[in-house]
């Protein structure tokens, strides 16, 4: 393991190359990372950079997410087939049908999504800057895709503004129960509930905080809480219990596990920075629509 990682940071130099990694990968990862966090994070570190290749470690549509706003960059996603079940729910012709039976209305699209369907969309979000994006917008009716969790979260916290939700969602989130929570508030009465927003709007409303993966990871950095109960994916939890070795995290359950996310590991990560393979590209007219969704959610976000 530990000549893998030094033959990928000497790599790592000698291409000027960068590697992003989301919150849910494996652990080992971060150890060969330049940067880790939410998908927010990420997006914005790949605009930055003047590296000439980004190696991301996550999942398609993140990969994807660089390249459109960074396309003089080769960007390399090490397993081809880490995909994000959210994303699949909506393609291109899906989100063209709904636009259709809705028409007139803005659409925010979750990044969650795929370039075709970023290409057909107004403004993107991510699950940190949503509520900004949507009030950005200043219209009484939003189109929201693909995450109707997201969506209904997100309208709960508006003045009136209707949001218009399409009905995907995350497997991994969704399962979650209010029932979960409350159970974990009768075993842990003094823990502080930290929800992600792509589960069900009534889970999160039961929660002490609710936010992106980097926002539950903050969270925690500024409290003086002691007992944390995370209600995200499994690899939030790892990180925070390495990082605070004196806090104690319970995961909400054993199963809160993102099967894409795990499927990039430290040797594919070598193999494909070392023969610069599992390249995204992009069709150039999909890549400048999509770019316009992006661009447009980051200048917000900027602000
Ligand atoms: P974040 O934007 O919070 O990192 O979430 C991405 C994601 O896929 C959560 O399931
Ligand atoms: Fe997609 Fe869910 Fe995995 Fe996040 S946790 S990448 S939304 S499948």
């Amino acid at each position: 393991m530990k000549i893998i990682k030094e033959k990928i940071k000497k790599l790592k130099e000698e291409k000027n190359a960068i590697i992003l990694a989301h919150s849910y990968q494996n652990i080992e990862v971060d150890e060969v990372a330049d940067f880790v966090g939410d998908s927010l994070y990420l997006s914005q570190k790949a605009k930055e950079t003047n590296a000439d290749i980004i190696v991301f470690a996550g999942v398609y549509f993140m990969a994807q997410t660089a390249k459109i706003i960074s396309p003089e960059k080769k960007v390399l996603l090490p397993n081809l087939k880490a995909g994000c079940l959210m994303a699949d729910m909506i393609n291109h012709e899906q989100i063209v049908n709904f636009k259709k039976t809705h028409s007139g209305i803005p659409v925010v699209c979750y990044i969650n999504s795929t370039a075709e369907v970023k290409s057909e969309c107004d403004i993107c979000c991510t699950s940190s800057n949503a509520l900004e994006i949507v009030k950005s917008l200043n219209c009484p009716q939003v189109l929201f895709i693909p995450d109707a969790n997201l969506g209904k979260w997100v309208e709960k916290q508006l003045d009136g503004e209707e949001i218009i939700a399409y009905d995907g969602n995350c497997p991994v989130h969704n399962n979650i129960t209010t029932e979960d929570i409350k159970k974990a508030r009768t075993n842990y009465p003094e823990a502080k509930i930290l929800i992600h927003p792509e589960c069900k709007p009534e889970v999160s409303a039961l929660g002490d905080y609710v936010g992106s993966t980097s926002g539950i990871i903050d969270y925690v950095k500024n409290s003086t809480d002691k007992l944390f109960v995370i209600v995200t994916e499994k690899g939030v939890a790892d990180r925070l219990k390495r990082d605070y070795p004196e806090k104690q995290f319970v995961l909400i359950k054993n199963d809160m596990l993102c099967e894409s996310m795990k499927l990039t590991s430290l040797e594919e990560i070598l193999y494909s920075l070392e023969n610069e393979v599992n390249e995204i590209t992009l069709d150039e007219e999909v890549r400048r629509l999509s770019s316009n969704c992006i661009e447009r959610m980051l200048e917000v976000s900027k602000k």
